[in-house]
């Protein structure tokens, strides 16, 4: 196993260029399933959970070939099933679900369970597929998903749910009739799929607002398609940069996906400036306290909670960050804690008290965002920080190690 060793106290300069968007990567793997021929996705970032989605996809039969551009043949299909052992490393691997009942009547899905963020179920999606006709069991810890064909059909959501929007969004392009999903997900990487699935001749308006139509169409070709830029490996490397007092340009980002985390750290007193050629995010300045609540897009991104829990440890004062996405996404504070950090949760609440000194030690990784956090703390800590299991990393931060060392920091992989 790999682990990150790094020697704390440079500030970042200079550029960094930022990949594809894990999160519209994924499902615009499992897109490929509704359509027949090669489609062809482009800007695709080098991450593990890519890699597993490729892998669920070769699992149903289809042939995934290439890296950073990526080749499905998807006619190919003989199989309806994502196995456990796929499923349990990503979650994510649910989407295939609704492409797999629209266009071959049936699907055997592993239930994903709970994950070290939260219990994370997936009934929005059982729940709209219903409505669409389909005939849903679980049995033995799966899935099993049928029907001739599903119909359009009108699903409110309780809950705003990415990924359960792109699944309905995706069974429903090949629904009979119309489709409404209300309290749709406004993600970015919910409107670029729409965008995919448009361009393989679906009809869905209002993608990136809360309510989405779709008039079902009898077939959908394939594509190619670039993806856009992850905005949450950009808010990172913009945090990276506010947390060590450094000067970073930010390219190949979409300023438009990031304004209220801008804002955040613009309250915080860091430098963002912002033009064609990217996002200048220049730190140095007293930091001020946060007060930040997640929020679905486009509210505060849960997935840069932890990136911002350490620029409130640094920063001189009490912030208040509040998470309502997920039950369980504090691990990083018992971590942050051993490098100093002093932090108060009290149920999805964290109060955290600066400013923090923060001192190399070794750390334990829990899940993607958290390792981010520890990385952070490491970038500004005084002495080493060893950060253990970086396969979560790995998941979601194309080449973090060699992106940030180009930025100056004293980083370093090593194996275990
Ligand atoms: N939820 C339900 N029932 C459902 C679906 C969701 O109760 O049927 C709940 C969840 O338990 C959670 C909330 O609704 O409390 C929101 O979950 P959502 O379904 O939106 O999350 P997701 O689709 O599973 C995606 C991202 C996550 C990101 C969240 C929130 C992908 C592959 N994953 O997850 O990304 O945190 O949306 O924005 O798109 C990450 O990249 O580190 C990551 C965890």
């Amino acid at each position: 196993m790999d682990a990150i060793v790094i020697k704390g106290g440079k500030k970042l300069r200079g550029e960094v260029s930022i990949s594809g968007a894990k999160n519209a990567a994924l499902p615009l793997i499992a897109s490929a399933i509704l359509t027949g021929g090669r489609n062809t996705i482009k800007n695709v970032p080098d991450l593990h959970d890519v890699g597993t989605m490729a892998r669920v996809l070769e699992q149903l039969g289809a042939e995934v070939s290439g890296r950073r551009t990526l080749q499905i043949a998807s006619s190919s299909i003989n199989k309806f099933e994502a196995p456990y052992d796929l499923v349990r490393t990503m979650r994510a691997s649910v989407l295939v679900l609704g492409p797999l009942v629209a266009r071959y009547g049936r699907a055997r899905v592993s239930l994903p369970g709970g994950c070290a963020i939260g219990a994370r179920p997936i009934d929005q999606h059982l729940k709209g597929l219903e409505a669409m006709g389909a005939k849903i069991e679980l049995n033995h810890g799966y899935v099993e998903a049928s029907c001739k064909r599903l119909r359009g059909a009108t699903v409110v959501c309780d809950i705003s749910t990415v990924t359960g929007t792109m699944n309905l969004m995706m069974a429903a392009s090949l629904a009979k009739g119309r489709s409404t999903i209300e309290n749709a997900a406004r993600e970015p990487e919910v409107e670029e799929l729409a965008r995919v699935l448009n361009k393989m001749g679906a009809r869905i308006y209002g993608a990136g607002t809360a309510v989405i139509d779709i008039e079902g169409v009898d077939d959908l070709h394939p594509v190619e398609h670039a993806i856009i830029p992850d905005r949450i490996e950009a808010g990172t490397f913009m945090a990276a940069a506010a947390v060590t007092g450094g000067n970073v340009l930010i390219k190949n980002c979409l300023l438009e996906h990031l304004e209220v985390v801008i804002a955040k750290m613009q309250g915080a007193g860091v430098e963002v400036s912002a033009d064609a050629g990217g996002i200048g995010v220049r730190g140095g300045g007293e930091l001020r306290p946060l007060d930040l609540t997640t929020q679905p897009y486009p509210g505060f991104p849960t997935d840069m909670q932890a990136q911002f829990m350490v620029l409130a440890a640094l920063a001189n004062g009490q912030s208040v960050l509040t998470e309502t996405i997920f039950e369980n996404r504090f691990m990083h504070v018992p971590e942050l804690t051993r490098m100093g950090a002093d932090v108060n949760v009290q149920g999805r609440v964290a109060i955290v008290r600066g400013p923090t000194r923060f001192m190399g030690a070794t750390v334990m990784a829990s899940d993607l965002r958290a390792s981010a956090a520890l990385v952070l703390a490491a970038l500004v800590a005084r002495g080493t920080t060893r950060v253990r299991r970086v396969y979560h990393l790995d998941r979601g931060y194309e080449r973090i190690e060699l992106k940030l060392r180009k930025l100056g920091a004293n980083i370093r992989r090593v194996k275990e």
